[in-house]
């Protein structure tokens, strides 16, 4: 029996809970300091998010509770990007200093102007910290959380450094519904599992990029001609992206690429804010209108990292990641260089 705590009682986080339990593991959830009332409301009813009912064996904790889980066999890190200084804090108040670290958090950061990985991230800080020997692999592939939480099929990727390490986290995760795969380029599925995030929001925006005085209803039909010659461009570029950064080409072409970026461009809040950029809005207008108080993770992600990029990579070589960038990061309506 492993025994597993998940930092972060948000959709994935909680969906995340399923397969480990179904596993017979040790499991608890813990909210974090966001989450107070969330873990007082999923105690007693369904997942607001998930519409389901967590399972009975799953524990609950609030954050206050997290240094004393130090002798977890793996601690799994379920915040959003915007959590993981606030996940650093939380974990470097752990005794055991070779903590084995699940990361499910899509996205990248920044240090030293130089684009690096959450997982990097985490290692580098924890280090800090006297952490010398945590390990720190990455969980990505195409996975709505409500799709888990319902046992509907999926398959993900577990990037690891170290093969015991993906074996253990396999044998631990792995269901009938929940199939895994393991795979040593950490950095490549890292860089996949983030960026993809922007480039759906380009597949995204193919309807009103296909042919802008054509009919409403031959539009929303024949879109799909757009769609796909605009997945078959993202993929070639975001090889040329993760190999940029050291990954390795054929991860793009698996799931943590290919397959998150198909469920990523055809719903979900990054293809819908894709969607008004093709009509013509403009991104802070789409923004503030349309989704408000809605996460858009690839336009987050693309504020965050767009100066860095735009400054660091060649137009000619990364065309529509340039484009969507500039879209967002300089508020231009969304043109594609075809
Ligand atoms: N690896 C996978 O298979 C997979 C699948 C789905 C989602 N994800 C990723 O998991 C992450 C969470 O997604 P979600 O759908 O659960 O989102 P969510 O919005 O439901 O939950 C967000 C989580 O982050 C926490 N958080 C947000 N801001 C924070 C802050 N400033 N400080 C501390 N904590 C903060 C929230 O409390 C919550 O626990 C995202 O990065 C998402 O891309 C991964």
């Amino acid at each position: 029996m492993t025994k597993i705590i998940i930092i972060g009682a948000g959709a994935m986080g909680s969906a995340f809970t399923i397969p480990c339990i179904e596993n017979g593991n040790d499991v608890t959830l813990i909210g974090t300091h966001l989450e107070n009332n969330l873990i007082d409301e999923i105690s007693k009813s369904a997942h607001p998010a998930l519409k389901v009912t967590l399972p009975k064996k799953l524990k609950l904790e609030k954050f206050e509770k997290i240094k004393d889980f130090s002798d977890a066999d793996l601690i799994v890190c379920a915040v959003s990007s915007l959590g993981i200084d606030w996940f650093i804090d939380q974990i470097s108040q752990m005794g055991n200093k070779k903590l084995n670290i699940v990361l499910l958090t899509k996205g990248l950061s920044i240090e030293a102007g130089k684009l690096i990985t959450i997982s990097y991230k985490i290692k580098n800080e924890l280090k800090k910290n006297g952490f010398d020997d945590a390990s720190v692999s990455a969980i990505k592939g195409p996975c709505l959380a409500a799709g888990l939480a319902n046992k509907m099929r999926t398959g993900t990727v577990i990037a690891s450094e170290n093969k015991d390490t993906s074996k253990l986290i396999q044998k631990t995760i792995t269901t009938e519904y929940y199939s895994t795969e393991t795979s040593e380029d950490v950095k490549g599925v890292e860089f996949c599992g983030a960026i993809k995030n922007i480039y759906s929001m380009l597949i995204g925006a193919s309807e009103g990029l296909s042919n802008p005085s054509a009919p409403e209803s031959i539009k929303s039909k024949y879109f799909l001609n757009t769609s796909a010659s605009l997945i078959h461009r993202s993929i070639s570029e975001m090889v040329k992206f993760v190999k940029y950064f050291g990954g390795n080409e054929t991860t793009v072409y698996g799931l943590a690429g290919l397959g998150d970026l198909y469920v990523s461009a055809i719903g979900g809040r990054n293809s819908q804010m894709g969607k008004y950029l093709g009509q013509g809005t403009l991104y802070k207008e789409a923004k503030e209108k349309f989704m408000k108080d809605i996460t858009v993770e690839g336009a987050q992600l693309a504020l965050e990292i767009g100066p860095i990029l735009l400054k660091e990579l060649k137009k000619n070589e990364f065309p529509l990641m340039f484009n969507i960038l500039e879209t967002i990061c300089n508020n231009k309506k969304l043109s594609i260089n075809w």
